[in-house]
């Protein structure tokens, strides 16, 4: 691990109207670290994605996503698209999936960030284009091997199972070729078994293209299980931080929590 963070976070703001959702949040993501967001409904996490990804623009702050070059770039304020040409991919808390696309398809969009074939390229159908497509064709073919999917690339992605929907949405943010991958929510109805199969497949991938992840989670088995290190919400405020057992045993999270369903020291 080296000592230069992928992403680095600094005291980041949002307000939407009276409520501060972000105030001064900062943290930072190690190459191949898998770190989790985790805080009560409502604590922020959602928005600090949100802006982390160009969704939102930050209204104190900075971001700053390193490159392979280990050199900061400064991403607040640049367009989703962008982003994710920067290296940083995500998925989302409510499925976001081209429905009426198949499962192959919807990893092929994935792979578009980064060809280079135009729009007239591909309308013409030069041989360049053609030869790139299909090596879009093989790549995403071996995504959805990656997860699990490759008997389905044909279906309509809305005809999926729940969980293998979430699974489609990280083939597809894989396709970006991201070097932090944000999940949110990945294990959100999903049963046991299920999970099982995530915290797997989420560890595959961190080996197979040397990736950090950072995921927000509410389900504490699975955070206990394959974090790194936890960051911990509430209200809008980053209240703790630290490993797995550290975080279990803080009285500030614990009390964060009170009142919730989830049981932090399950
Ligand atoms: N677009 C928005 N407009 C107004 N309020 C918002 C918006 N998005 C989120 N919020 C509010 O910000 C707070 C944090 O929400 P969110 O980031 O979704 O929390 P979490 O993901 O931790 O459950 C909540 O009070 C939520 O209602
Ligand atoms: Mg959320």
């Amino acid at each position: 691990m080296t000592n230069h963070p992928v992403l680095s976070v600094h005291k980041i703001s949002m307000r939407f109207g009276g409520l501060n959702a972000l105030n001064k949040v900062s943290l930072q993501v190690f190459p191949r670290e898998i770190a989790a967001l985790i805080g009560p409904n409502g604590a922020g996490k959602t928005t600090f994605f949100n802006c982390v990804t160009g969704i939102y623009k930050p209204s104190g702050g900075y971001i700053e996503l390193n490159g392979p070059d280990l050199r900061p770039k400064r991403i607040n304020g640049l367009k989703p698209n962008l982003i994710t040409r920067s290296g940083l991919a995500r998925t989302f808390q409510n499925i976001r999936l081209f429905e009426n696309m198949s499962v192959l398809e919807n990893v092929m969009v994935g792979c578009h960030c980064r060809t280079t074939s135009n729009f007239l390229n591909a309308i013409i159908q030069t041989s360049s284009f053609k030869k790139e497509e299909q090596g879009v064709i093989e790549k995403s073919y071996e995504l959805l091997k990656l997860v699990g999917l490759q008997g389905s690339a044909n279906l309509s992605a809305k005809n999926l199972p729940y969980a293998e929907q979430r699974s489609l949405e990280i083939a597809r943010a894989l396709a970006t070729e991201p070097r932090l991958l944000l999940l949110d929510e990945p294990a959100a109805g999903m049963n046991p078994q299920e999970t099982t199969k995530l915290d797997q497949l989420i560890m595959k991938i961190r080996e197979r293209f040397n990736l950090a992840v950072l995921l927000i989670e509410h389900d504490m088995k699975l955070v206990m299980r394959i974090s790194d290190k936890v960051f911990v919400m509430a209200q809008g405020e980053k209240i703790a931080e630290g490993t797995p057992g550290e975080i279990q045993n803080n009285p500030r999270v614990i009390k964060a929590y009170l009142g919730e369903e989830v049981d932090v020291v399950s």
